[in-house]
């Protein structure tokens, strides 16, 4: 990067006009980002390099109205203190904002109470679980809260799912999965073999970590009960075609079960565009607390067998969760998803999943032409260190097709060593293979990659950081 500070952000109109050549040639490339934009004095800049500025602008990385990143920063106590790490480690997991610790807090204080009582205590907490399903049917745009299952985690929700989906398969039923997928959506369908099921896998393309969607024609039979896939890699953040995946399944008659847990965070999920049977995703990857959440359409929820207590409510959403809730947790959820719809700002009031879930789209366009910009930012200055390979998709005309997760190994250092010197200098990164089990596998990389994972909260600055640091090693 060069040492020219400029504005790293612009307005979309702008950004259009001259990726779409609206304006000529010459002035395009006369254009100074900051003369250009005339910019009013309230909006933030980046001290990024003009290059690397008229690239991401040129390539419509940078656009919409920019997020306030002093104003995200400053609702998350871990990352706003003085001398805090850098977190890049959030596909494992992210920090969480002030108002998910108070929501979990007053959980305890003021609604500590199991479900069903006549008192406030437990009136009140059921009040919250509502209004979390509300939330997160707005999150995933379900038609209804009663599509919502919490649990634990997504891990547990899916072999609880494969468990109802076990007692309908009948031997030589046909289950796919993907080599794309994290072990937590093939691991539970695994387990159906016990009961005769054939698993067939969708192998991924070692050159760019993409899973070709045409494939499914071919595995497709009458046979197929389900198909498994993931909304986006946990590895190298790959988005592949999952509507397109969808449609083909269902016209073979199939389920379909697909992982949103690294999506969710990134993009505006949309399980009625998508068409899926089951969707799942975890909060404390969207800046919440450890609870799981699973979308079913009315169909799946009331017919699939269910494994309950006797006692525990017939209907769903409740008959598919065992036992008592982590209602703190899904008090923590309800905030997290409501920082989502106002990452910079103050909750706007909402009654309905329907306003909720507007100010969610709206938000999350804006965080991710954030996490664009560090995103490529990232990828071409770790292009630019010899020895370095990315995994994954690097082009940014393919945007679509990936997310800010970016996993990379290098000839310097193995993965662990490398995050174990960065984690000395403060900067938090995974290395292994995060349960990317086949994943890692089909590269012939025992010991998996560095995986990068900038979100809303993370800054050019910390990109900087990190490649400085790397650089020094
Ligand atoms: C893509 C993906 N799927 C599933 C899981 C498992 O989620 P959970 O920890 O909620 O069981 C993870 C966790 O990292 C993940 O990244």
């Amino acid at each position: 990067m060069g040492s020219t500070p400029t504005y790293g952000i612009c307005f979309q109109k702008l950004a259009l006009k001259v990726s779409s050549g609206l304006l000529p040639a010459r002035k395009r490339r006369l254009l100074t980002v900051h003369t250009a934009l005339r910019l009013p004095s309230t909006v933030r800049f980046y001290p990024i390099s003009i290059v690397t500025t008229r690239k991401l602008f040129e390539r419509r990385i940078i656009a919409v109205q920019p997020l306030n990143i002093d104003a995200v920063r400053a609702k998350f106590p871990a990352i706003s203190q003085p001398g805090s790490p850098v977190f890049f480690d959030n596909p494992g997991g992210t920090q969480v904002p002030q108002s998910v610790i108070q929501a979990v807090t007053q959980c305890y204080v003021r609604t500590c109470a199991n479900v069903g009582g006549a008192f406030n205590t437990s009136v009140g907490v059921v009040h919250t679980i509502n209004r979390a399903r509300l939330a997160a049917a707005a999150l995933l745009n379900a038609p209804n809260p009663t599509n919502i299952v919490f649990g634990n985690n997504m891990t547990s929700l899916t072999f609880h799912v494969a468990r109802a989906v076990a007692d309908t398969i009948q031997p030589g039923d046909e289950i796919i999965v993907t080599d794309l997928d994290h072990d937590a959506n093939v691991a539970p369908w695994l387990d159906l073999q016990a009961q005769g099921a054939v698993i067939k896998r969708m192998s991924l393309n070692s050159n760019d970590c993409t899973i070709d969607i045409g494939e499914l024609t071919s595995l497709l039979t009458s046979r197929t009960r389900l198909l498994a896939i993931t909304a986006a890699s946990n590895a190298s953040g790959t988005i592949p075609d999952v509507n397109r995946a969808v449609k083909l399944a269902k016209s073979a008659g199939a389920l379909t079960y697909v992982d949103a847990v690294q999506f969710a965070p990134h993009r505006a999920t949309d399980v009625q565009q998508m068409g899926c049977d089951f969707l799942v995703c975890s909060a404390y990857k969207f800046f919440g607390p450890h609870v799981g959440i699973l979308y079913g359409t009315d169909e799946v929820l009331n017919n699939l067998p269910r494994h309950k207590v006797r006692p525990a409510p017939a209907l769903p959403p409740s008959s598919w969760e065992t036992g008592t809730q982590n209602h703190e947790g899904i008090a923590g959820t309800l905030a997290a998803i409501e920082h989502i719809a106002a990452p910079d700002a103050e909750v706007k009031p909402w009654n309905t999943s329907q306003e909720l879930r507007n100010q969610i789209v709206e938000s999350m366009s804006r965080m991710q032409s954030h996490e664009d910009s560090l995103c490529y930012t990232l990828i071409d200055a770790l292009q630019e260190i010899s020895g370095v390979r990315i995994l994954g998709i690097t082009d940014p005309a393919r945007r679509q097709e990936r997310l800010s997760t970016v996993s990379f190994v290098w000839d310097r250092l193995s993965p662990r060593a490398t995050t174990n010197k960065l984690a000395e200098r403060g900067i938090y990164c995974w290395s292994g293979n995060y349960y990317a089990y086949q994943f890692m596998k089909s590269l012939g990389m025992d010991e998996g990659a560095i995986r990068v994972g900038p979100v809303h909260y993370n800054t050019l600055n910390e990109i900087d950081q990190l490649l400085e640091t790397l650089k020094s090693l």
